[in-house]
């Protein structure tokens, strides 16, 4: 049995995600707001090391700042809670129902600018080390109301302007580009890791930028999290993770990390444990709408459990001297291998008679990799089979 979550865990969630009301396109709230501060001491109190914030979900216009800010600091202060990110409301006042950096109208697009600014230097102030960026206004419905090439322009200026601010500041902060492909918006640009992977080599200051995939976003698009996050991680671009859980191709459902795909989940684990991954298990899921305030704490805790519960499991299967097996059968490690030798040309390997003329497909090809031995070993440490 997992052992409870501590902050060496590094668990994290968004100030949005506990604090839910549950207000959806069909239905009024089914829960009433919660204090930032009760969070604060909820998440403390589960085991959770970090809070993470749009600015508008502590900071709504209108409120004095500065008592917020110093009552919120308090309870962070009390609870040695951290806000390990930070990230901007960019999609729920009218003036963005077109956009903020690539809205067709200049106003709007320097107007995000503003606000992005404004609470980076309050990222700054907290120690936030990672600012994310999750455009879900940035797309379109109509295909001849945006011009991509002309969206993608505006998009690169506004986070390389942004960028190059955080420099000059001297902030120790990176930020992290969250796709999605769709949701608000019809299309939303960038919509999956690999379309935001190539938009970050276009930038001038792409080595502070790097990417925030969410486990249901790529889902929704039918693609593989974990092989998603393993090219980002490959390319030194997994800066932060939004984990949650996903059934299918449909609406974004943001549901607790391991309540969709439960073995791609022991996949993620195995990944974020074992791959080279630093940074914080952060979950954006949604406390369904059917939970009152109890189900929305169970269900917090219920994010980190299953996270452990994986983390076990996965060291299990790791260990199991049949899953080496299996491996060294299906050629694991034999891929890290590279395919010339060490000092080969192409000259020498066309020069090597058994690479073609004394090759033989055939028989080569009469090689059995048992992939689905090594799955169902998966599944049986993922149920607690072995
Ligand atoms: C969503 C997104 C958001 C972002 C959040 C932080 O689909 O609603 O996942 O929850 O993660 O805005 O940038
Ligand atoms: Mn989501
Ligand atoms: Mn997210």
């Amino acid at each position: 049995m997992a052992t409870a979550p501590t902050p060496d865990d590094r668990f994290s969630f968004g100030l949005w995600t506990v604090g839910w009301p549950a207000r959806d396109p069909f239905g009024e709230a089914t829960r009433p707001p919660l204090d930032p501060v009760e969070a604060v001491h909820r998440l403390a109190d589960l085991g959770a090391y970090g809070i993470t914030f749009h600015d508008d979900d502590l900071l709504p216009p209108g409120i004095d700042r500065a008592a917020v800010l110093a009552r919120f600091r308090a309870a962070l202060d009390a609870t040695g809670l951290v806000v390990p990110m930070m990230t901007t409301n960019l999609f729920t006042h009218p003036v963005f129902k077109d956009g903020a950096f690539t809205s067709n109208d200049r106003g709007v697009r320097r107007y995000a600018i503003r606000k992005t600014v404004r609470n980076l230097d309050l990222a700054a102030e907290l120690g936030a080390s990672t600012y994310v960026f999750w455009g879900g206004r940035e797309g379109a419905e109509v295909d001849s109301g945006k011009d991509i090439a002309a969206a993608l322009d505006r998009y690169r200026e506004a986070i390389d302007t942004l960028a190059a601010y955080v420099k000059e500041q001297g902030y120790r902060i990176r930020f992290a580009l969250e796709p999605k492909p769709n949701e608000p918006r019809g299309d939303i640009l960038l919509p999956t890791v690999g379309h935001a992977l190539a938009f970050i080599a276009t930038l001038e200051h792409g080595d502070i930028v790097g990417v925030n995939p969410e486990v249901g976003h790529e889902q929704m698009a039918g693609l593989n999290y974990t092989a998603g996050i393993a090219q980002a991680l490959w390319a030194g671009k997994l800066f932060h993770v939004d984990l949650n859980g996903q059934r299918g191709i449909k609406y974004d459902q943001d549901l607790v990390f391991g309540h969709g795909d439960l073995l791609s989940a022991f996949a993620t684990v195995d990944l974020l444990e074992n791959g080279g991954y630093d940074g914080p298990r952060h979950f954006d899921y949604k406390p369904l709408r059917t939970e009152d305030i109890d189900g929305v704490w169970a269900s917090a805790a219920a994010n980190m459990r299953t996270y452990l519960l994986l983390k076990e499991r996965v060291a299990a299967f790791r260990a199991d001297p049949e899953v080496a097996e299996a491996m060294a059968v299906a050629g694991v490690g034999e891929l890290a291998r590279p395919t010339l030798g060490p000092g080969e040309t192409l000259a020498d390997l066309l020069a090597d008679r058994s690479t073609f003329e004394d090759y033989d497909p055939d028989e080569a090809g009469e090689r059995g990799y048992g992939y689905v031995r090594l799955n169902q070993l998966a599944v049986e440490h993922l149920m607690g089979a072995r």
